[in-house]
């Protein structure tokens, strides 16, 4: 039997949005969130541990690079997990003492910002869980790594509650419904094209809570409203509730971003394009038919309804034309008629404003793979 476990997980993209800790150190939100698990199918991050007696050193290897260990995120984790291996006395002494050698790999750019970290930790957590056979919270355990990643340790849609015991014990994820319950729901990522460097959510979580005078009210009034809205309409399946839930989130986030000084400013030209174009297509259908929502980057997640699809599509592909033959590969495209653009009042903007289309769904959590396709060969080191 191999020593080597490989564990794939999801990344979420959330609707109701995590911005500002209580605790930086503990990652401790000062609001809930509540996001959907994206199919790992599609989007995932894959990541195979082993101990062994004659590794000398905790190594990582990131999307093929030996990169340091010893960042904090990354230690917090593991040394939470040997600290409960050893009270939960789930291995014995020597196997605590030996060296983990870790391999990791996103299948989707990390530099298009989406939401790698939290597909990585959530992934990195529950394999070492596995690894040094510790029963715990693993939601806990991904939240030390990235905040936003103890919502990807289960599938369906997701609810992080901030909590308020000082030592985070009890701000964990837990699941709203499971990925088959509204099996209707997809999910359009936009991936802009966009090469500036954004500041980080870490970065810009630090900077709005110290200067932001709109967090307070986030935080305090419409977010705890919200969430419970968002999780009735989920349990509902009203999309319409669901979808002017989710934009007005997403919209009020990046006010209280705007609000900080200086100002984060993650979404571009194109971002509000599409935003304009989302509402326009909306208000002529007469409800809200997709959501859009933005994390701290330009890139455009929506959230809609199969029966949607093609003719979504079709009006990304009118706005956004594209020079790419796999600017969205295998989906149905009908022309759209003249009418209806004409009715939109907008023009095309130019070429290749818009990289790709990821088509995915909401899909499951993090499961092993059993099938031997570890990231680490016989020796422990990445194949
Ligand atoms: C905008 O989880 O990446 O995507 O806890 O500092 O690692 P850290 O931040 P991170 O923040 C994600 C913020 C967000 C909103 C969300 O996913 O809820």
């Amino acid at each position: 039997m191999s020593d080597i476990i490989t564990v794939v997980a999801p990344v979420n993209i959330a609707v109701i949005k995590y911005w500002g800790k209580r605790d930086a150190k503990l990652n401790i939100p000062l609001n809930d969130s509540v996001s959907g698990t994206l199919d790992a199918k599609v989007m995932c991050a894959k990541t195979s541990v082993c101990v062994r007696p004659d590794f000398e050193e905790d190594r990582l290897w990131l999307n093929g690079e030996n990169v340091s260990i010893y960042k904090e995120n990354f230690q917090k984790c593991l040394n939470k997990i040997r600290i409960l291996a050893k009270e939960q006395k789930s291995r014995d002494e020597k196997f605590l003492t030996w060296k983990v050698h870790i391999c990791s790999e996103n299948n989707f750019p990390t530099a298009a910002g989406l939401a790698s970290s939290a597909a990585g930790f959530a992934c990195l957590v529950t394999a070492l869980s596995k690894l040094y056979g510790v029963q715990t919270d693993v939601s806990a355990l991904a939240r030390l790594g990235s905040g936003s990643a103890c919502r990807s340790v289960y599938g369906g849609f997701v609810r992080w509650h901030a909590g308020s015991n000082p030592d985070g014990s009890d701000s964990i994820a837990k699941q709203v419904v499971d990925s088959s319950y509204w099996p209707e729901m997809k999910v359009l990522i936009l991936v802009v094209a966009d090469n500036k460097k954004s500041t980080s959510s870490t970065k810009g979580m630090i900077i709005t809570a110290k200067t932001s005078e709109l967090i307070d009210h986030r935080c305090r009034v419409t977010v705890p409203s919200r969430v419970e809205k968002m999780c009735e309409a989920i349990k509902r399946k009203d999309f319409p509730t669901f979808a002017e839930l989710t934009m007005k989130d997403s919209n009020e986030f990046h006010a209280v971003c705007l609000s900080s000084y200086p100002p984060c400013v993650y979404l571009t030209d194109v971002s509000n394009k599409i935003i304009e174009i989302i509402h326009r297509y909306n208000e002529m259908r007469g409800s809200p038919k997709v959501a859009y929502t933005f994390d701290a980057g330009p890139n455009a997640c929506l959230y809609l309804l199969e029966e949607e699809v093609p003719k979504v599509i079709s009006l990304i592909k009118y706005f956004f034309p594209s020079s790419s033959e796999t600017f969205i590969k295998g989906l149905p495209c009908p022309d759209l008629k003249e009418e209806f653009t004409n009715e939109l009042q907008i023009s095309p903007m130019g070429k290749d404003l818009i990289k790709y289309v990821i088509y995915t769904q909401v899909g499951d959590g993090p499961f092993e793979l059993n099938d031997k396709n570890h990231l680490l060969n016989e020796n422990g080191y990445p194949k």
